[in-house]
């Protein structure tokens, strides 16, 4: 009996971990009926693949419409400064700003997903 419960415990150790590996860090609840599932992103994996070391790539920060040097904002998500639809505060919303970093690096390097499908897979 003991032997099964080690062994249910193990596999549901193992499980979880392949779980949490998959998961995406980007919170897409901005999206109040999204038409696309979920897109592909796993943050550490990725970067580290990647090899993006400077998190301003994607974590930056603005001061008066300018980009600020040297400073980055990843305890921030994108949607607190990018909102659903532009506004004259900040003209990039949040659906933009997520394509534009994401498939302008890829087809800079020709490396990565560009495809809608590639992303958002079913
Ligand atoms: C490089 C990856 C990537 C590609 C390629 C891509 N997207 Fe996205 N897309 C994202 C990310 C990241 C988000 C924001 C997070 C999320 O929704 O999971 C997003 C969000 C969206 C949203 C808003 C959320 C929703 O589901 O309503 C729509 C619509 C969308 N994408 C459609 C498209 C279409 C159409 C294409 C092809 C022309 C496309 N995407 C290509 C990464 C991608
Ligand atoms: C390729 C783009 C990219 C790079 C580079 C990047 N991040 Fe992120 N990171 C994201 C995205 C996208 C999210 C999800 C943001 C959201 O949900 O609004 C995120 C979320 C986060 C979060 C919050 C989510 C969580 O895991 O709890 C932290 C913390 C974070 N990143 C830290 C970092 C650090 C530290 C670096 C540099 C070592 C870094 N990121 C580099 C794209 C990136
Ligand atoms: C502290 C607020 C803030 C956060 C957090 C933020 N942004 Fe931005 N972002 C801005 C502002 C302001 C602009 C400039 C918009 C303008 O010109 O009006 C901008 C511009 C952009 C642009 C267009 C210019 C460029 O750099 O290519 C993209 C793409 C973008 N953001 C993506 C993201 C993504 C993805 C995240 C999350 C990982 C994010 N932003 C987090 C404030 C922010
Ligand atoms: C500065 C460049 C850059 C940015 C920004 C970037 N990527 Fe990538 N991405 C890459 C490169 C390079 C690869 C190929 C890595 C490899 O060699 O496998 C890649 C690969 C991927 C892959 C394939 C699977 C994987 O993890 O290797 C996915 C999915 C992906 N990117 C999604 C995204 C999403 C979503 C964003 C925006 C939140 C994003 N990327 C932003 C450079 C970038």
């Amino acid at each position: 009996m003991k032997r099964y419960l080690l062994i249910i415990i193990i596999i549901f150790g193992i499980s979880s971990i392949v779980l949490s590996n998959q998961q995406s860090v980007i919170d897409r609840s901005v999206f109040k009926n999204p038409q696309r599932s979920s897109a592909l992103f796993n943050h550490d994996d990725h970067n580290e693949k990647a090899e993006l070391e400077d998190c301003a790539i994607c974590h930056h920060v603005y001061e008066d419409k300018k980009l600020v040097e040297g400073e980055s904002s990843e305890d921030d998500s994108c949607s607190s400064c990018h909102t659903l639809k532009r506004t004259e505060k900040n003209i990039i919303s949040i659906r933009t700003a997520f394509h534009k970093r994401c498939k302008r690096c890829h087809f800079k390097v020709s490396k990565g997903p560009v495809l809608c499908g590639e992303c958002h897979i079913k």
